[in-house]
């Protein structure tokens, strides 16, 4: 499945895949992700760029978006923290692509210069923690009750965060330190 940088023609498609979203799975991406002039604004402008999508036919403008995957660095002071949000279709589950867009958003991320990646996840989601952990992300925080579930159940938030020094070898494990070298 390609993985293209969010462009201008993409934006509807990417309008289609976020309002066929559970709303459970808006709430990773903190932003307003229904309104036409925000995604559009993410193509061209000044939030535009860090923003990554997998598409079903990449030769094709009006192929339909399947993931998306945003690193967006920190305001001020932690302007060094990139900050990962990361969805996949719910057909799309567990064949990859979620790994394969993280990758994508981690050798970008790095390549722009960005020392530390953080990723917020619910504790029991299984997937996200078993691809950020092999991609190098440990726990750094654990937010005991700080989100409501759809049934209103309170659930723990876990903060996983990548420091690019000290996890280069791992890194190098995976390849991503080849990709990051490769023409
Ligand atoms: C997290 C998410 C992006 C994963 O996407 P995905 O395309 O299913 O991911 P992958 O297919 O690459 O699977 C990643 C790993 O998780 C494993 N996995 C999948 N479902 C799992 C589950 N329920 N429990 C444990 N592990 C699971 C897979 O086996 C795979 O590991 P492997 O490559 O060693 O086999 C997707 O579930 C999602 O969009 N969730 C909602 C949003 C979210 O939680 N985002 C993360 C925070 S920003």
């Amino acid at each position: 499945m390609p993985v293209v940088e969010l462009g201008p023609e993409r934006c509807d498609a990417l309008l289609r895949f976020f309002a066929a979203l559970p709303e459970g799975d808006l709430t990773f991406i903190k932003e307003e992700v229904t309104d036409p002039d925000t995604v559009h604004s993410w193509a061209s402008g000044p939030a535009s760029g860090g923003r990554w999508v997998a598409v079903d036919d990449e030769g094709a403008d009006d192929g339909e978006v399947t993931g998306y995957v945003a690193v967006r660095p920190l305001p001020g002071w932690s302007d060094h923290v990139g900050e990962v949000r990361l969805v996949v279709a719910p057909t799309r589950r567990g064949t990859g692509l979620g790994r394969e867009l993280a990758r994508r958003a981690l050798v970008e991320a790095v390549g722009s210069g960005l020392t530390k990646l953080v990723v917020e996840i619910v504790a029991e989601q299984g997937a996200a923690l078993a691809l950020f952990t092999d991609h190098g992300f440990t726990g750094e925080a654990l937010l005991t009750d700080h989100i409501r579930d759809r049934s209103g159940r309170l659930r723990d938030l876990m903060v996983l965060a990548h420091h690019v020094q000290n996890t280069w070898a791992g890194m190098d494990a995976v390849g991503v330190a080849d990709e990051l070298s490769a023409p």
